[in-house]
């Protein structure tokens, strides 16, 4: 029999502190460029709102809502587009801001029809990063938390669309 360890959690406090980094550092290299953040729904939303608070220049942002089929843990690789975004990306410095990157396949979706669209730039701010269950070569260029393969819940994430308004992270166990 296994030992129990402790439930992964990442508080209030330290979360702000994180998106308040990530933002500073998103500020200094988007200098003068006005750049634009793209959420992806549900799961960005909370993180993208905290995030642009922080960050003090022109920028716009807009939403794009997939859906990955194996809606409850595991995602296929098959990505279904609910929401497209609705400003034009075309020579625009992107940014995708998403909650969470597990086996990567959704993101790696998300990215190829981005730049199949010819912004500028396109880089990826990813709040959580599950490492060790990637299954496509993609990463995200600012991360929040690298986080063990736990499924988590809070700060936008969901199991089947519940918990999504805690203001911390946490793991979920049954
Ligand atoms: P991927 O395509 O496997 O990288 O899946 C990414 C998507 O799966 C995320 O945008 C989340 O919506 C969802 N997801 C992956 N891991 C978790 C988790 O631990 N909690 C909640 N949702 C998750
Ligand atoms: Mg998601």
């Amino acid at each position: 029999m296994q030992e129990e360890g402790s439930l992964f959690l990442i508080e209030e406090e330290r979360i702000k502190k994180r998106v308040l980094e990530l933002a500073l550092e998103i500020e200094k290299d988007y200098k003068g460029k006005k750049p634009l953040f793209i959420g992806i729904l549900k799961g960005a939303f909370i993180f993208l709102a905290d995030l642009v608070r922080f960050i003090d220049m022109d920028l716009e942002i807009d939403f794009l809502a997939v859906s990955s089929y194996g809606k409850f843990t595991e995602s296929t690789g098959e990505v279904e587009i609910l929401k497209d975004i609705q400003i034009p990306i075309k020579d625009r410095h992107v940014i995708i801001v998403e909650d969470i990157v597990d086996t990567g396949l959704t993101l790696k979706y998300i990215k190829d029809l981005l730049l199949s669209r010819g912004p500028k730039s396109l880089k990826i701010c990813a709040l959580l990063d599950k490492k060790e269950r990637r299954k496509v070569d993609i990463d995200a260029d600012y991360v929040g938390f690298t986080v063990p393969d736990r499924f988590l819940v809070g700060y936008g994430l969901d199991m089947a669309e519940k918990y999504r308004n805690l203001p911390y992270i946490k793991e979920l166990r049954d």
